[in-house]
């Protein structure tokens, strides 16, 4: 059953947004080792994953994919052994296509022979790509490399990286536990910035992204905005809005940040257990704009129990002060089957990031937010 290998977001990290290929051995055991020392695994995070640049630039003789033997002496079994003694879990990449985006062996052609050589390892996790794609049709190529890593009897989480082009999910569903919805981020939060002719995208573009294809994620099955660009050079505010974002949309939390080089600010960021519970919800509802007025965008994933996230983001270019009369709107939110009025139930805040709690909904609610951040809280009743 896909459901259970994914109940809930995975969580993890990948080396691609610090360091593209630019790994090996000692520099990821290291990452591994940060990992468990940092308190990221005891916050929730789960998976190791080694993103694009592990392999030697062609298959062996028997056509068999390598670990780089330069970046990998050890091979990655041992490798993958090493994840596995740290109680962590393992994950690998490669592409559909005839090659990596970063130009190595593609999967095209030999996907029961990697998939078999994965689960040998001990693989827990595959994302695959979708570049040098041409003329192949996306369902398929997944759907083909989703039953080759069931027919390992291997559990192995199936990450679909196809970036939304072929509306993946519609589909996404019967074959992986987690699909891209768009190209590539980057460590901005609003102004694209080109880096050798190329312009990933934004916090904020992605996030206008995902409200229209919510109904598609659930427990077992979740849109993928991305991987988490916190701690690689946005201001905190930036971060932490950034995060708060990511755990309403229920968004997988991938990690892609220097893990020996964590900062306390950005270590109370990714290990906030009461943000991560957010997003780690068991109804694993994706959350939804509900209001806007003067650059404020109000946030809100119904939890379970009846409880609300509600996420106030302030994207107005200014710092401003919430002044926000709860029993003013309703909720009314077909998708999820949520509504409520404020007018009727009263429900107590906590903020989620200053972990104080501010009273009740009957009181209009003060909060100074900065420009690109955001006040995040739980409504319960
Ligand atoms: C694509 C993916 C990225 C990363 C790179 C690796 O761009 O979307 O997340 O895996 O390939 O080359």
């Amino acid at each position: 059953d896909n459901t259970m290998l994914a109940p809930t977001p995975p969580m993890g990290w990948n080396s691609w947004n610090i360091f593209q290929t630019n790994i090996n051995e000692p520099l990821l055991k290291q990452m591994v080792d940060s990992y468990v020392s940092s308190g990221m695994k005891d916050a929730g995070y789960t998976y190791f994953v080694l993103d694009d640049g592990w392999m030697a630039m062609e298959r062996d003789k028997n056509g068999q994919l390598v670990a780089d033997p330069k970046k990998f002496p050890n091979g990655m079994k041992e490798f993958a052994d090493y994840v596995h003694s740290k109680g962590l879990k393992f994950g690998i990449y490669n592409c559909a296509g005839t090659k990596t985006c970063a130009g190595y062996p593609g999967t095209r052609g030999h996907e029961y022979e990697d998939a078999r050589l994965y689960a040998s390892w001990g693989v827990d996790y595959l994302k695959f790509d979708w570049c040098y794609a041409e003329g192949m049709n996306a369902r398929e190529a997944y759907k083909v490399m989703s039953q080759a890593l069931k027919a390992t009897g291997r559990p192995i989480v199936f990450s679909l990286c196809e970036w939304g082009s072929h509306r993946p999910w519609v589909w996404g569903k019967d074959d992986g536990q987690l699909w891209r919805t768009t190209g590539d981020i980057g460590p901005y939060f609003d102004k694209p910035v080109t880096k050798n002719g190329w312009t990933p995208l934004t916090v904020l573009n992605i996030l206008d992204r995902q409200d229209s294809i919510r109904q598609y994620a659930g427990p077992g099955h979740w849109n993928d905005p991305d991987m988490l660009e916190v701690g690689n050079g946005m201001t905190v505010n930036e971060d932490r809005a950034h995060f708060s974002l990511w755990c309403m949309l229920a968004a997988p939390l991938m990690a892609g940040n220097d893990l020996g080089k964590l900062s306390e600010q950005t270590k109370n960021i990714l290990t906030n257990k009461e943000v991560i519970a957010v997003d780690q919800d068991a109804l694993g509802i994706e959350g939804f704009r509900y209001y806007a007025f003067d650059g404020i965008e109000i946030w809100v994933k119904p939890l379970t129990g009846g409880d609300l996230a509600v996420c106030f983001l302030n994207r107005s270019g200014r710092a401003q002060t919430l002044n926000y009369d709860w029993t003013a709107h309703l909720i009314n939110d077909t998708t999820s089957k949520t509504s409520v009025d404020f007018t009727q139930t009263t429900f107590k805040i906590r903020n989620l990031w200053s972990k104080k709690d501010l009273g009740t909904t009957q009181k209009v609610f003060k909060q100074p937010i900065p420009n690109y951040d955001v006040v995040m809280v739980k409504l319960s009743k």
